[in-house]
């Protein structure tokens, strides 16, 4: 009798936990199912050099960092207003933004056209871009997000436009995309035991479509605010004339990580397409909140839109948080609380990571084991050596932030016309020390553009 009932235990409990994984597993792409990646070690010297001025104006200077292929542009910019932050990095970055932004708003609405069926948005949304076209739905998602932005982003659009001369609403446009594609990311953040002298670590790899070429115009912006209603001093990671943000730090210590996600789970709440889009909540993040808790307390109130993974970590505090973001709910998670929780998500301690999407086991374990393989004296040498390239993750970009020291180390995918290995994870990072930039004074008045 007692045998017969363990038994029927036994077989309740094993087919849960096959169903869970014929779950988990057969709704995946296959990118999450079968992919396991093992890639070859970064062995590239890391690049040191300090940043050439390339020239300077009234509010902005311009600099470039890295040698031969793998340059970046460094933009300081310094205002009362949004619109001085813009007109400044709009006259200096003019002929790269002009560049940029109408041949990746071609390549993006060919892809939304084209792929317009799997796009993660409402059908009612769907319709609107079939029936009337990519510029009237964006314009029309301005629409809806424009009571919950800052009104000096949408001045600081208009300086770039004026600055580069560029059309104001393909800018606009090209920053309503945030919403609409997902990109599949990496993150840790990591601190005491975990690093060596107990150091507050983030990884930031970004991977995305890279046939867009956003990696041929890297462009690292520091916004100097002339007056506290800009906030603080704090540094962007992205390409030209794009002012959101998807990778960033700030002089308060805290460091930006978002992730899209593909396969969620019922512990999601819902998504909107009206709110805040959260490039801009993680650019209000690193603008303006001290620490942490002023991130989660600001991320708490915000009217949120999409699902998403956030990871923030604070070098002052020293620690980091994982948020389950979406429009109806929002989670935080430490180390001891991480989620989601399964065998090939495990916990760590002083760690929250998550690899490629919420529901990824190949990707999430296998940065587990990367994690665990350094633990303990994990650094910004050792997370370029061998976390981000083996896990292979970062083709578009992979930033480490330094938090305790405030450096940030960054590598770019090749253009399509360069040498070498594409992905950015394969790449030569550049060392840039955000203390000096962020000590850098506003080029004086005299100094007038060449
Ligand atoms: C530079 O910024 C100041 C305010 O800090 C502003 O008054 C001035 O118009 C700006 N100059 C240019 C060329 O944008
Ligand atoms: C990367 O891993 C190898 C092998 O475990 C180790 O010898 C090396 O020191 C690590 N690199 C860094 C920068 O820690």
């Amino acid at each position: 009798m007692n045998i017969f009932l363990l038994f029927i235990i036994i077989l309740l409990v094993v087919e849960t936990i096959l169903a869970h994984r014929g779950f988990s597993y057969e709704n995946l792409g296959s990118f999450c199912k079968n992919n396991t990646p093992h890639g070859n070690p970064n062995l590239l010297p890391i690049e040191t050099g300090l940043p050439r001025l390339i020239r300077n104006i009234e509010n902005g200077s311009l600099y470039q960092i890295g040698i031969d292929d793998d340059q970046t542009w460094l933009i300081h910019v310094w205002g009362m207003n949004g619109y001085d932050y813009g007109f400044a990095y709009g006259t200096l970055l003019n002929e790269q933004i002009n560049k940029f932004i109408p041949k990746t708003y071609a390549y993006f609405e060919k892809e939304v056209m084209e792929k317009l069926e799997h796009l993660q948005v409402p059908d009612w949304f769907k319709k609107i871009i079939a029936n009337k076209g990519l510029a009237f739905a964006l314009d029309l998602q301005n629409t809806l997000v424009e009571p919950y932005m800052d009104k000096e982003i949408y001045n600081e659009l208009q300086g770039i436009s004026d600055g580069a001369k560029i059309d104001y609403k393909l800018l606009l446009r090209i920053h309503m995309f945030g919403e609409l594609t997902r990109a599949h990311c990496f993150y840790f953040g990591a601190w005491g035991k975990a690093t060596l002298g107990g150091k507050t670590l983030q990884l930031r790899a970004f991977d995305w479509d890279m046939s867009a070429d956003l990696q041929a115009y890297p462009v690292i912006t520091i916004y100097h605010p002339r007056s506290s209603k800009l906030g603080h001093t704090f540094t962007n990671i992205a390409w030209a004339g794009y002012i959101g943000v998807l990778s960033g730090m700030s002089s308060t210590l805290l460091g930006m990580t978002s992730i899209g996600v593909e396969f969620p789970d019922d512990t999601f709440g819902d998504e909107s397409m009206s709110g805040e889009p959260f490039i801009f909540v993680s650019r209000h993040i690193l603008q303006y909140s001290q620490t942490v808790d002023d991130a989660l307390a600001y991320i708490s109130d915000v009217r949120r839109t999409c699902h998403l993974i956030m990871g923030i970590a604070d070098g002052k505090l020293n620690t980091a948080r994982m948020i389950q973001y979406s429009h109806s709910k929002v989670n935080f998670f430490d180390d001891l609380n991480l989620q989601p929780a399964a065998e090939w998500h495990p916990q760590i301690t002083n760690v929250v990571y998550n690899g490629m999407d919420w529901l990824c086991p190949s990707y999430q374990y296998k940065l587990y084991q990367q994690i665990m393989e350094q633990y303990g004296h994990i650094t910004p040498e050792s997370t370029i050596q061998n976390i981000s390239a083996v896990v292979k993750t970062g083709d578009v970009h992979v930033a480490v932030y330094d938090l305790s020291e405030n450096i940030l180390y960054l590598a770019n995918g090749a253009a399509s016309n360069k040498q070498g290995p594409k992905q950015a994870y394969q790449r030569q990072f550049n060392k840039l020390d955000l203390k000096i930039e962020y000590d850098r004074k506003q080029p004086s008045i005299d100094v007038v553009e060449d």
